[in-house]
């Protein structure tokens, strides 16, 4: 028999909702925010409210769009953490309504987990080339920069992490300091395609180990912006694309290498990119050039699947499924994990 789960995202400030059949996406749905943009940064009180707007109708979308009746539902998967408290509630608490209206189980996700598990989405009509165990993976996104081996679907080491920002944040902060909307990540990828990667040299931060470090790369760009304006008060209007590009480089450059050195020391080949920041052009090719370079199969999921969205709750979810790793309704969100 089939199984088909509701999965239910709401971590920061995107409310999706997917429905999953053994595996295969039936409807992804994911409602943005655009209040946070003229803030510069998602506030955590209106994307609660926005959630509470959204959910209802986005999971009506989707249970439409997949074609299916709410009776033929096995289970609810919902993001536990982490994320902002305020927004975790509301899919939290959505999600055992339903499963307490339907009568069926209620499964917990990891966000950070699921951004992984996006790799093992299976699509209609689409080629499905999937990592083996063990899987190294570098989950990039706005909250995370972290270096994971999968060593089963549910089994999962974090090898490497960020001491204080994330490779988000650093687009982020930096493109705000350029005067760019947020999120800047997108912007100054498309904005790095007409710039020179040489043109402006930031230093990169010696950290040990398989950790990184975001926040003196944020500091260096500040002051260099800083300097250069006083002597040129356009200079960052005339010089963006070449801002962008020298930025963009920089931070792929620190990616790439702590994952080569996470390949050598771990001995693992198969090796993909996953979360917000694993949509940047110039590292999606970074790392096929360097999968190319040294041998590894090299997994980069498709762009709707590098943010945040249920379809990589769902696939967490219906993993969970079939161990039978559900929780009581006496779950509660977990800002961090
Ligand atoms: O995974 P995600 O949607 O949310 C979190 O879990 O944090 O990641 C959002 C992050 C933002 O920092 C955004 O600027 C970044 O992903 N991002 C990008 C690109 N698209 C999104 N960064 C660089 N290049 C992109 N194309
Ligand atoms: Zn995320």
């Amino acid at each position: 028999m089939a199984v088909i789960i509701l999965a239910i995202e709401s971590s920061c400030d995107d409310t999706s909702v997917a429905v999953i059949r053994d595996g295969y996406i039936l409807s992804n749905l994911i409602a943005g925010q655009e209040v946070h943009m003229m803030y510069g940064g998602v506030v955590p009180e209106l994307a609660s409210r926005a959630h509470q707007a959204n959910i209802v109708p986005v999971t009506d979308v989707a249970i439409r769009q997949a074609g299916i009746s709410r009776k033929d539902i096995n289970a609810v998967a919902f993001t536990r953490g982490p994320g902002l408290l305020g927004s975790l509630l509301v899919g939290t608490s959505f999600a055992k309504g339903v499963a307490l209206a339907l009568g069926i189980p209620l499964i917990e996700v990891n966000h950070l987990q699921a951004h992984v598990l996006a790799h093992f989405i299976l699509e209609e009509q689409a080629g499905h080339q999937q990592p083996s165990f063990p899987f190294l993976c570098l989950l990039v996104s706005g909250g995370h920069s972290m270096l994971i081996v999968l060593k089963d679907y549910l089994e999962m080491e974090i090898i490497g992490n960020t001491i204080d920002d994330a490779a988000g944040e650093a687009f982020d902060k930096c493109g705000k300091l350029m005067g760019l909307p947020y999120p800047a990540g997108p912007a100054i990828d498309r904005q790095a395609k007409q710039g020179n990667r040489t043109a402006f040299r930031f230093a990169k931060p010696f950290v040990e180990g398989l950790d990184f470090s975001f926040s003196g790369l944020k500091t260096s760009f500040l002051y260099f912006l800083r300097d250069r304006t006083k002597e040129d008060p356009d200079f960052i209007s005339r010089n963006i694309p070449d801002l962008c590009a020298s930025l963009q480089a920089t931070i792929v450059d620190i990616l790439i290498g702590k994952l080569v050195r996470a390949s050598l020391q771990t001995g693992i080949r198969e090796i993909g990119i996953a979360g917000g920041v694993s949509a940047n052009s110039e590292l999606r090719e970074a790392l096929t050039r360097e999968g190319i370079k040294r041998g590894w199969n090299t997994y980069v999921p498709p762009l709707g699947y590098t943010t945040d969205n249920a379809a990589m709750i769902g696939i967490t979810g219906y993993y969970k499924y079939l161990r039978g790793e559900y929780v009581g309704h006496d779950v509660t969100p977990m800002a961090r994990l």
